[in-house]
């Protein structure tokens, strides 16, 4: 098949000024903080619910899918009871959201029928789009992809950048799923190598839909809450104006023709419609070097079983350079971190990503994950410089808990821009250098692969900071 063909086959969503009918642009429901204050009780148990027409019975986070989303501000308390009404243990991970590990706990299980109160108050100093999920180790995996995932917005000022201040603002919660019987398909052996995927690519829950646009401008916040599927975006016709990354804005928006997201990792971009007409957010296929042994059941990775294409005529544009708007306000955890030149800066710390196919396991630094091991003391206060080093066949999204840090090179290449990031995704045989602020927020905390699946299955380690 030529490129068009695959075009076609993936699937999208349609974005559109003046678009008219089908399945309406579903928003999870929002839960925000009033007076400073966010106080939430959420249930996370079995949910029927209709999902694409049809009855389907996932796991859920406060009853929707994906789960209500989180809106704050920098300085906000957060008071979240997590009722486990689940068949088994879990517990919360506050992805991104550089909070004490002794709240945001990736160790503590909170057993069926119990509750557990996290509490903690937004860090200042920073603003984006986070998500939270399960993170209790073995069984991560089965639980995010039976729809235990929710966006959390840390809402920043844009009164100073007039486009922002106009621009329309969705969320976009990129999670696909496979129904088994109505319920999220099991993992097969396979699965556990590859990462599972769903045949059903979903946006905020629903397959294809329709977001009608009021505004010229578009601001849309990307969030890949999928367990091992990549996003390969690309808007038919418009470039996208990146303005986000993980951990908040970028200097100023960085124009790219298309936009990979690993799982784990958020960003923002910026429509500018030129014209009128419907464009499709098209998923392109994304090669990611799943593993081909063992017969044909992963034949549905990599974009060739995305379901059909929308129908109807596709608007073609004529690209306008945009005017460049006012800077956008830099995280200042970000600004502060000093210029390194990446390929002169020392090494404190090196990780490297192994797979054992056969065995079905995967390893940082040769080791599967121990709780009981600290893999790496570090002092709050720190500037580290890391090396991850995937020497593996697939890619393995890198993610650190608690410790934003800033991509200094891929493959001794310096980034184009500057951003806060928290999951940096390595290609086969990639090696990234990450800048590390260290901050003051002691304790054991976690990184690992954010394909779920290996990480349940070894690829996790220990940083204690002292
Ligand atoms: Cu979103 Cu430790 O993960
Ligand atoms: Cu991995």
């Amino acid at each position: 098949a030529d490129r068009r063909t695959l075009l076609k086959l993936t699937a999208g969503l349609l974005l559109s000024p003046l678009a008219r009918g089908q399945a309406p642009f579903p928003e999870p429901p929002v839960l925000k903080s009033r007076d400073g204050l966010l106080q939430v009780r959420l249930k996370v148990a079995p949910t029927p619910l209709s999902l694409v027409g049809r009855e389907a019975r996932l796991w859920t986070y406060g009853g929707s899918f994906p789960g209500p989303t989180l809106r704050v501000r920098p300085g906000d308390a957060v008071r979240l009871e997590l009722e486990n009404l689940l068949p088994e243990s879990t517990n919360l991970h506050w992805h991104g959201l550089p909070i004490s590990p002794k709240v945001d706990d990736p160790f503590l299980e909170i057993p069926s029928k119990e509750t557990w109160s996290y509490a903690f108050t937004v860090p200042q100093d920073l603003a984006g789009t986070f998500w939270y999920h399960p993170h209790l180790h073995g069984r991560v995996a089965p639980q995010l992809f039976a729809g235990l995932a929710g966006a959390i917005v840390v809402e920043s000022p844009v009164d100073g950048i007039p486009e922002l201040r106009e621009a329309e603002e969705h969320l976009l919660v990129l999670k696909d799923l496979e129904l088994a019987s109505g319920r999220p398909a099991t993992h097969t052996p396979m699965d556990w190598i590859n990462g599972k995927e769903g045949n059903l690519l979903l946006v905020n829950g629903a397959s294809r839909p329709t977001l009608r646009a009021t505004k010229a401008t578009l601001r849309l916040r990307l969030l890949n809450a999928s367990n091992a599927r990549f996003y390969r975006l690309q808007l038919e016709g418009h470039p996208l104006y990146l303005i986000a990354s993980d951990g908040g804005f970028l200097e100023e928006p960085y124009e790219v023709p298309e936009l990979l997201l690993a799982p784990g990792e958020r960003a923002e971009v910026l429509v500018r419609f030129q014209k009128e007409g419907a464009f499709r957010l098209l998923a392109l296929p994304y090669d990611r070097g799943v593993h081909m042994m063992g017969g044909m059941e992963h034949m549905g990775h990599g974009g060739m079983s995305m379901g059909t294409s929308p129908s109807g005529p596709q608007t073609l544009l004529t690209l306008v350079a945009p005017p460049r708007p006012k800077p956008l306000p830099l995280p200042k955890a970000l600004a502060k971190l000093p210029a390194l030149n990446p390929n002169q800066a020392r090494v404190t710390r090196r990780i490297t990503f192994t797979e054992d196919m056969m065995a079905g396991k995967f390893f940082i630094n040769g080791q599967a994950f121990d709780h009981l091991r600290v893999d790496f003391q570090g002092r709050a206060g720190d500037l580290e410089v890391w090396e991850v080093d995937n020497q593996g066949d697939m890619d393995h999204p890198f993610h650190l808990h608690t410790h934003p840090f800033q991509v200094l090179s891929v493959n001794g290449k310096p980034l184009p821009y500057r951003a806060l990031k928290d999951v940096v995704n390595l290609k086969a045989k990639e090696v990234v250098r990450l800048l590390v602020p260290l901050r003051n927020l002691p304790g054991k905390t976690v990184f690992h692969c954010h394909i779920v699946e290996h990480e349940d299955r070894g690829m996790m380690g220990v940083l204690e900071v002292g």
